[in-house]
């Protein structure tokens, strides 16, 4: 199988009842952005808040309810790879996300029957069901990653130019060529952004990959207005794009200003 991705919006209303799901294609990132998930694995139960994210790797069986009602999010499936955490490089042993704040599901397994029971299989990018009359979460087991965005430790510039969103890649699915990987699960999370010389927000620019971009929660400092909780914005590789109108007007502002200080201050 080829390598490459795809990415989703989910919006749901109602729990899985009596039934499973399972993805014989791809691994599955979730990451909710209204609704915790409440999500039973044969390796056992996550709780995914809006802020933390899941994967669920391919062949798992798993249902998915929803404790606070109507809930939506972001997902990313990939193929024929695996996310893995990047290598730090010259950032050293500590940094990023780091491995020991991964979580593992709570271990949990039922055994009854259920009468009527549907497991839907995605194969080949197609849906297969088949009906049983158990749970197929009656396995013991309790390995499995999800992870709490708020335990991100971000690096930024210290004195000039914009970092490259790579440099807050929490997960990663690497290819074959160095620095271009198959699908990077980045995040800006709240940070200070302090730099002498440069325009803060990201420049304009072009990119070798494509950028999909969800918002959780809070503001995103290239777009001012039209960007809310929910929302998302696709730019495919090598497409010109960059803050809007009123990002860089106040962003030339607070440049501007800085500037005035810094004159004030080294004349007084
Ligand atoms: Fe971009």
């Amino acid at each position: 199988m080829g390598k490459y991705y795809i990415t989703y919006r989910y919006n749901a209303n109602k729990s899985m009842d009596n039934c499973a799901f399972c993805n014989a294609d791809g691994d599955f990132l979730i990451v909710p952005q209204q609704g915790r998930l409440l999500i039973t694995t044969e390796c056992g139960r996550l709780k995914v808040s809006p802020g933390e994210i899941a994967i669920i790797p391919h062949g798992f069986r798993f249902s998915v309810n929803l404790p606070d009602g109507p809930s939506r999010g972001y997902v990313a499936e990939i193929f024929g790879t695996h996310f893995q955490l990047p290598d730090l490089g010259p950032i050293g042993a500590n940094g990023l996300a780091s491995p020991r704040d991964f979580l593992v599901p709570t271990a949990w397994f039922e055994d009854k029957s259920y009468p009527g029971y549907t497991i839907v299989q995605k194969f080949g990018g197609e849906l297969f069901d088949a009906v049983q009359d158990f749970s197929p979460f009656n396995v013991v087991a309790w390995h499995g990653n999800y992870y709490d965005l708020s335990k991100f430790c971000p690096y930024n510039t210290v004195l000039f130019d914009h970092s490259d969103p790579s440099i807050n890649t929490v997960l990663t699915a690497p290819t074959d060529k160095p620095g271009v990987a198959l699908l990077d699960f980045v995040i800006f999370p709240p940070r200070w952004l302090v730099a002498e010389h440069t325009f803060l927000p990201p420049y304009y620019h072009r990119n070798c990959m494509s950028e999909f971009m969800g918002l959780i929660h809070g503001g995103y400092e290239a777009n001012a207005d039209g960007f809310l909780p929910g929302g998302a914005s696709l730019h495919n590789c090598m497409t010109p794009h960059g803050p809007d109108t009123k990002s860089y007007e106040v962003c030339f502002f607070l440049t501007i200003m800085q500037v005035l200080i810094l004159v004030c201050a080294s004349s007084s």
